[in-house]
C-alpha cells in the first residue's frame, strides 16, 4: 500500500513536473523575429510565384550542414511547414515584453496591430491548407495577401521615424 502510494507521489511529482511550461519571456527583439521566422519562410511562399514546389529540389554541395540536409524537407510540405510557421509566429509577435531596436516595447496592447498579427495567422492558416491541396494557382494567389498582411502592418508600425510607435 505504501509502495503504490510513493509510486503515486513519484508518477504525479513527474507530471507536475513535466507540465511545466518554459518561461514565457522574450529572448530577443522584434527585428530578430521578424528576421529568422517570417523573412525566410514569407520568402518559400513568395517562391512558388516562379517555381513549382513540385519540380524537382535544387541540390547545392558545399560540405555545410545545411547544404546537406536542404533536400530533406522540400516541395509541398516545405510550404505547408512555412505557412505554419507565419501563422504560428503571430504569437512570438505578441508577446509581452518583447523590444523594437529603438527601444521602444512592441505595441501589443494596440488593437490595431493585434488585428494586423490577427490577419497574419489568418493568412497563415489559409496559405496551410491550400498548400495541402497542393493547388499551385491559389497559392500564387495567396502570396499576395501574405504580403499584404506583412506591408499593413509594416505600413503604420515600421516607419524609420518612430518604429512601434502608432502615428
Ligand atoms: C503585427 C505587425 C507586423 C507584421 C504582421 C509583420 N511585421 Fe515585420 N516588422 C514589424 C515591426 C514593428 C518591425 C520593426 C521592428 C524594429 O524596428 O524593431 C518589423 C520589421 C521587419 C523586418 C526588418 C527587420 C530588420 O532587420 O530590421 C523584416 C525583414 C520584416 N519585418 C519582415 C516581415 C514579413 C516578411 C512579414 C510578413 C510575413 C512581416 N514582417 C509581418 C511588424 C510586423
Amino acid at each position: 500500500m505504501r509502495v503504490i502510494g510513493m509510486l503515486f507521489v513519484i508518477l504525479f511529482m513527474t507530471a507536475v513536473t513535466t507540465a511545466q511550461a518554459p518561461a514565457r519571456e522574450p529572448v530577443g527583439p522584434l527585428a530578430l523575429v521578424m528576421r529568422s521566422i517570417l523573412f525566410p519562410n514569407s520568402n518559400i511562399l513568395f517562391d512558388t510565384q516562379s517555381r513549382d514546389p513540385d519540380a524537382p529540389p535544387e541540390t547545392r554541395d558545399d560540405g555545410t550542414v545545411s547544404a546537406t540536409f536542404s533536400n530533406i524537407y522540400t516541395g509541398w510540405g516545405l510550404v505547408e511547414a512555412a505557412s505554419v510557421a507565419l501563422a504560428e509566429s503571430a504569437q512570438l509577435i505578441m508577446m509581452e515584453g518583447r523590444m523594437c531596436e529603438n527601444g521602444l516595447p512592441v505595441p501589443v496592447g494596440n488593437a490595431d496591430f493585434q488585428q494586423f498579427a490577427r490577419d497574419l495567422v489568418d493568412v497563415g492558416t489559409k496559405a496551410y491548407e491550400i498548400a495541402k491541396t497542393k493547388n499551385l494557382d491559389a497559392m500564387i494567389e495567396i502570396t499576395n495577401d501574405v504580403a499584404g498582411a506583412c506591408e499593413n502592418c509594416h505600413a503604420v508600425y515600421r516607419r524609420y521615424e518612430d518604429r512601434c510607435t502608432a502615428p
